[in-house]
């Protein structure tokens, strides 16, 4: 049997294998509420034999909201729904995490649209990769921010969800607050990198006296920014041990803040060799050098022989994916069963496309394949 379905365990939780389906944005949620097709698409992930799902966001507050169409979990209006979730999961023998967020200035398109002005961490003169607009948080702003994500996870916990993930990549809140290039603030919270990641460590003691000392809590990191001038991996790998240190269960290596489409970004394209695999391979294996609590790989990968070699090589205990995932939520089982095939997603983020325009994820690209060449190809 292949090392990719050994277990392994994030504080109390044994994971059966190291597969992770990457958190991914659905697009399903009704005003954050969970609808039939969550159940749906989770109840397939866990049938497809992937050890640990993660949710898409749930957003914390409902200042961080980015689209009506992602999930929330800020008030226990939300707790009924999650609780399907779970139970649908559980029916099935998997694992999930919800997958808590808040998107901090990354939320002033949609807050504009109902009239409410998005907080960040800090104002950022000339940014050319950020236009809209929103106020710095204030100390009380920073406080209900850290309740919310405690009440969150109470409340994911309740619902009976087995973990949850903070969101610390992506340019949402915690990525913001952690990047030199969007925190500029003079007072506790801005400067040096503990500073910096004061709202990290103050988020994990509010949600512990919440939920206890077993119940895994682990994130997402955003370990070097798209960009030049942003946070540089150097820092990001003290950032991770650091919250190693702080008692994060588990660290999945991801992006920062976000650079140029799609190169600069957490789903890079044109994952068409082996060297394109895996692009955040260099930054995971260190890390996991560094830290003594579980860490996932994420970011293009695909072939199942590397996977093996990452688990082998100890450069990460958890393999984790989203995109190919979308296409073919079986994968694992398949693999598990001997048939090594590639998946066919050609991460052409055709899926991410749909989701920007609010229609429900999916594989686009395979919706495209079954209709067929067009008429002018036929001929
Ligand atoms: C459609 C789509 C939605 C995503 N939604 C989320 C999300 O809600 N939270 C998150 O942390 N990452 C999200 N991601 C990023 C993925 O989790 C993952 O980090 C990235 O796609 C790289 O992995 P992959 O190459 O296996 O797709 C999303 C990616 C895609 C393509």
């Amino acid at each position: 049997m292949s090392i990719l379905f050994e277990p392994v365990t994030i504080n109390a939780m044994e994971v059966a294998n190291r597969f992770v389906r990457s958190a991914t944005g659905g697009g399903r949620a009704d005003q954050g509420r969970v609808t039939d097709q969550h159940i749906k698409l989770f109840s397939e992930l866990a049938d497809g034999g992937i050890g640990l799902i993660i949710t898409g966001l749930a957003c914390v507050h409902p200042d961080g909201r980015i689209s009506p169409t992602h999930l929330c979990a800020y008030s226990d209006d939300f707790a009924a729904g999650l609780k399907k979730i779970a139970d649908g999961v559980h029916g099935r023998g998997g694992k999930i995490a919800l997958q808590l967020f808040c998107g901090g200035r990354e939320s002033a398109t949609f807050l504009k649209t109902e009239n409410r002005q998005a907080k960040g961490v800090s104002l950022v003169d000339k940014d050319p990769y950020f236009t809209g607009h929103y106020a710095s948080m204030t100390e009380d702003d920073i406080r209900e921010i850290i309740r919310a994500f405690g009440d969150a996870a109470r409340r994911a916990q309740q619902a009976g969800l087995d973990a949850v993930q903070l969101h610390g990549a992506h340019a949402y809140l915690l990525a913001q607050f952690l990047s030199p290039f969007t925190n500029r603030r003079k007072d506790d919270w801005g400067g040096c990198l503990e500073n910096r990641l004061r709202l990290h460590r103050e988020i994990l003691k509010d949600i512990r006296s919440k939920v206890g000392g077993k119940y895994p809590v682990f994130i997402k990191l955003g370990v070097q920014d798209g960009f030049e001038g942003g946070l540089e991996f150097n820092e990001g790998l003290q950032a991770a041990k650091l919250l190693a240190q702080y008692g994060y269960d588990a660290l999945e290596i991801s992006q920062g803040l976000r650079g140029a489409e799609y190169e600069g970004t957490e789903f890079r394209t044109r994952i068409n060799s082996i060297d394109r695999e895996g692009y955040f391979r260099n930054w995971c294996r260190e890390v996991k050098n560094h830290v003594d609590v579980p860490v996932m790989m994420v970011g293009g990968l695909r072939d199942i022989a590397l996977m093996e070699e990452v688990i082998q090589n100890k450069e990460a205990d958890f393999v984790s994916l989203c995109r190919p995932f979308i296409r073919q939520p079986g994968l694992v089982n398949e693999w598990k069963q001997g048939n090594r095939l590639r998946p066919s997603c050609i991460s052409c983020n055709r899926c991410l496309v749909a989701l920007k325009k609010r229609e429900q994820t999916r594989c686009v690209q395979e919706e495209i394949e079954a209709k067929g060449p067009g008429p002018a190809l036929r001929a």
